[in-house]
């Protein structure tokens, strides 16, 4: 059996090297595929390195453009892979552009796939990424999902419930493997308390009054709580754009961080405030006070079950939480069944039986 996995993002990196691993250990042949959507040493290059995963056999340089152009050249260049490949099946992961790509060219050609944190759902049409979830779920033959809620929305939108796994997270098995690593990464001038923060959606960065009352808030909030911000290039081009960087003077902007590096980051934090979504999920592993700057989640049982709180884009909230968290009133949280470094073993043993 030969095995072809897709990647093309930063946050399918640290999905895909731990299924990687596990079906190496497994004897499977495999061909690792990057799309080229993410290009830059800090965005891609750089995860390769830490998280052990071979240089790709194949990339499709496709770079930036607009989500059709994007995702239409990954279309074409990724046929003629399947085509002289022939793989017997193809993995995707998470809910980028390339991971809908990918499975669309596999349904065409009659390949089976398999996705890799399937049924998850915001029920926000208007994110890019919950278009991708939809039509992936839709064509994959294998939906390994994360956590019960995943199960749920499949089961409602018809699909069969033997292609449907329930195995857990493979993100938190890349970060329990990392972890031990993490404690040489903590930079000398580190505070002892901090905020981290990441925004890249469009939601918050490309709305401009809202990315510059943020930023606002972020300097207000430095004066108690010293912020690291590391930047996005999407965010980088936005600040500059809107020439908001001085608004910044007092958050410290820095660039995009290695695996290890941010993970040391969120290790310490007093509070992270983010728009990501793995990056909710990390914490609540951790058990970091997360604030989330969206009005929903696709990670719902980060909020149910784990430290994370759905802010909103509310000003007042942000301020707020953070407040209650400097007064030591922290949302406990517990880590979801199955959460447990482990997720990946569960995928390769259904894979190898295909
Ligand atoms: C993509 C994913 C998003 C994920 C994020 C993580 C989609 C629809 N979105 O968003 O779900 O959370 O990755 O980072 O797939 N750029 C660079 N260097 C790079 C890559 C991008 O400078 O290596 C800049 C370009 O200006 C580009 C912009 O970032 O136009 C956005 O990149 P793109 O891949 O379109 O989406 P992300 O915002 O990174």
């Amino acid at each position: 059996m030969r095995i072809l996995h897709v990647v093309g993002a930063r946050p399918n990196f640290m999905k895909a090297a731990p299924v990687y691993a596990a079906l190496a250990a497994r004897n499977i042949r495999q061909t690792l595929v990057h799309s080229g959507q993410h290009y830059d040493f800090n965005m891609s290059d750089v995860f390769f390195e830490q998280l052990g995963l071979p240089a790709p056999d194949i990339n499709l340089q496709v770079g930036s453009g607009s989500h059709a152009q994007q995702t239409a050249q990954i279309i074409s260049r990724f046929e003629a892979v399947v085509i002289e490949q022939k793989p017997d099946l193809v993995v995707v992961y998470g809910d980028v552009n390339s991971t809908v790509a990918a499975a669309l060219v596999c349904a065409k050609l009659l390949v089976p796939v398999a996705h890799v944190e399937a049924g998850l759902r915001s029920f926000d049409r208007t994110m890019p990424e919950e278009i991708n979830r939809l039509m992936t779920d839709q064509v994959s033959s294998w939906l390994f999902t994360p956590s019960p809620d995943g199960n749920e929305n499949l089961a409602h939108e018809g699909v069969a419930p033997e292609k449907i796994h329930l195995v857990g997270n493979v993100m938190i098995d890349t970060l329990v493997k990392m972890l031990p690593q993490t404690a040489a990464r903590i930079p000398s001038d580190l505070p002892g308390r901090f905020a981290l923060v990441t925004l890249h959606r469009p939601s918050n960065v490309d709305d401009i009054p809202w990315l510059s009352s943020m930023l606002e808030e972020l300097s207000k909030i430095s004066a108690e709580l010293p912020v690291w911000f590391p930047v996005h290039p999407r965010t980088r081009e936005r600040l500059q754009k809107a020439g908001l960087n001085g608004h910044a003077q007092a958050v410290r902007l820095m660039d995009p961080l290695p695996y290890l590096d941010f993970l040391a980051l969120q290790t310490r934090a007093t509070a992270v405030i983010t728009d990501s979504g793995g990056i909710q999920e990390e914490t609540t592993y951790l058990g970091i006070p997360c604030l989330t700057v969206r009005e929903n989640t696709e990670r719902p049982i980060t909020a149910t079950i784990g430290t994370n709180i759905l802010v909103g884009r509310r000003i007042e909230r942000v301020r707020d939480e953070v407040q209650n968290i400097l007064q030591g009133n922290r949302k406990k949280g517990a880590i979801p069944s199955l959460w447990d470094g482990h997720a990946s073993d569960r995928i390769a043993d259904i894979l190898a039986r295909a």
